[in-house]
């Protein structure tokens, strides 16, 4: 496994919408070793999740994993969840304002509306179909990789741009108020 250079900002395939993966494709020694990189890369980063368009390569993979994360303490654990070719929906109306950042925007968080049911569907990196729902911060965080299949970055959902800060200053003067916002997500909607 190998650690992969993340791409940032302004580099064209995070503005492309990724491509399909055949069940060929997906199945190939290279495109395995791909996921186990995509992985590896997430987890070297502390990312709550990675889209292969992140690290260069425009294909409709993401993985999600959530355990006791230091950047995000306030989010529920996630298991490792790698999805590809996903289709996500929206369930419902409820939204809620989240801080969000992201490995390709570096030092910039800044706010943006999330569903907070989202159900998705795709197949994982066996080709086998997932089917599931997420809710809360959980849903928010499958919206945000989901995105990144999409060709849109989170910056691009920032409702009030004077809601973007440094993670200095989100630690600083947004944190303390940001959790408790959060628990109370967690606790309406258990993710
Ligand atoms: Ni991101």
């Amino acid at each position: 496994m190998a650690v992969l250079p993340i791409v940032q900002l302004g580099h064209p395939v995070l503005r492309a919408p990724a491509r399909q993966v055949s069940a060929e494709s997906l199945a190939s020694p290279r495109m395995q070793r791909f996921i186990d990189d995509l992985i590896e890369t997430m987890h070297h980063a502390h990312g709550a999740g990675l889209a292969a368009p992140q690290v260069g390569h425009g294909v409709s993979i993401a993985a999600v994993h959530i355990r006791d994360n230091p950047r995000y303490p306030y989010k529920p654990n996630v298991p490792l969840t790698v999805f590809v070719n996903p289709v996500l929906t929206p369930l419902g109306d409820d939204t809620a304002m989240v801080y969000e950042g992201c490995l390709s925007v570096p030092n910039l968080r800044g706010r943006v509306r999330r569903f907070m049911h989202v159900r998705v569907q795709a197949v994982d990196r066996n080709g086998a179909p997932l089917d599931f729902e997420a809710h809360g911060l959980t849903a928010g965080t499958f919206q945000h990789e989901f995105d990144h299949l999409e060709g849109k970055v989170f910056v691009d959902r920032v409702e009030d741009p004077a809601t973007f800060c440094t993670w200095d200053n989100f630690d600083a003067y947004h944190r303390e108020a940001f959790i408790a916002e959060a628990e109370a997500i967690v606790s309406k909607y258990g993710g």
